[in-house]
């Protein structure tokens, strides 16, 4: 018995399979309940008590040898299966890949940026909670001063000089404190403002400031930047500057494009005048520079602030602000851009 043992450790070391179903037929044979070990260890009790030992051993080696083969093979040809899986049949259809899409704000902020890198601006950042100094104190609106109230703000309850920025020239404040003249540099962000959620308004936005200080530089100056920045955004040239009034600026103006009465849809968006308000600007006011330590004597600038998710609505005919947090991708889906 010991020998037909031995034969079949031989016939095991030998098995040499090129599927996982003969590894399985082979599993059967030996390993299973009725299996050709089982065998062995039932005839236990009929072997010669001089040659219990001898068996014993011969029959646990059998069974060692059996279950480490059965391992090695099925792991070597289930990794060759797996492989022929990904590099079999090479006229297969590759699996789909689902490219995602960035969000209208990105294309558009990404568009603006763009723009004003190739005439020198650099692009800065500034913290979304905001103290009053920078949000509104620097920028000439102290406390107390009327014209806060144009923009509702979020406070921090614990702490009331801290807030949301409700816009991004508080970017304008901590870029001057931190840089030299000349400054040229862009800043896009978002914003939050304590407004009532509709499909016009939104209680968060996002915005560009712009800032330019450098010697001698005049109205003109910002006119030719703007109109420059029209051109390449709306592939239109015209604009118009109204007075308005910031008080971090003098003279101040609100930015119009001529739109064009062409189609229905210019008549609607444009109130039927053809003119499209795009953004706010103005010179730098003098106690603005002198409260971020530029001499004003010496600099001057201009400065102008614009609205990225007004630009994505108009751009892309979107009929509500809220359409853009609301994270549908069957909107969402609908913007393709390299940009
Ligand atoms: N900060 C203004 C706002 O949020 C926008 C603005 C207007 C920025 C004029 C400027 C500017 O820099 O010169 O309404």
């Amino acid at each position: 018995m010991i020998q037909e043992i031995q034969q079949h450790l031989k016939e095991v070391e030998a098995f040499a399979p090129t599927s996982i179903e003969e590894v399985e037929a082979f599993r059967i044979k030996y390993l299973s309940k009725k299996g050709i070990l089982n065998g062995f260890f039932k005839a236990f009790k009929e072997v010669p008590g001089d040659q219990k030992r001898e068996y014993g051993q011969a029959v646990n080696t059998l069974k060692t040898k059996l279950e480490e083969t059965v391992k090695h093979w099925k792991e070597t040809l289930e990794s060759q299966e797996e492989e022929a899986g990904i590099f079999g049949d090479l006229t297969r259809p590759g699996n789909p890949i689902t490219i995602g899409s960035r969000h209208p704000i990105s294309i558009v902020r990404n568009r603006i940026v763009d723009i004003f890198s190739t005439i020198g601006f650099t692009i800065s950042e500034g913290p979304e909670v905001e103290d009053d100094w920078h949000n509104f104190s620097a920028l000439n609106l102290p406390e107390h001063h009327p014209a806060r109230d144009m923009q509702d703000t979020f406070f921090v309850q614990t702490d009331p000089s801290i807030l949301l920025r409700t816009h991004t020239s508080s970017v304008q404040v901590r870029h001057m404190e931190e840089n030299k003249p000349p400054i040229r540099t862009i800043s896009p962000g978002r914003v939050y403002r304590n407004e009532d959620i509709s499909a016009r308004s939104h209680c968060f936005f996002h915005q560009v400031e712009g800032l330019y200080i450098d010697k001698n530089v005049s109205f003109a100056d910002l006119k030719q930047t703007l109109q420059y920045f029209t051109e390449q955004m709306f592939g239109k040239s015209e604009i118009r500057l109204r007075p308005s009034y910031f008080p971090f600026t003098e003279p101040s103006a609100e930015v119009d494009v001529y739109w064009g009465l062409e189609t229905e849809t210019d008549y609607r968006m444009t109130k039927g005048t053809g003119w499209l308000e795009i953004m706010g600007c103005g010179m730098v006011d003098p106690n603005v520079l002198e409260n971020c330590g530029i001499d004003p004597e010496v600099y001057s600038g201009f400065a102008f602030g614009m609205g990225i998710d007004r630009i994505a609505l108009l751009n892309y005919q979107i009929p509500d602000i809220r359409m853009l947090s609301e994270n549908d991708m069957r909107f969402l889906s609908q913007f393709k851009s390299i940009l």
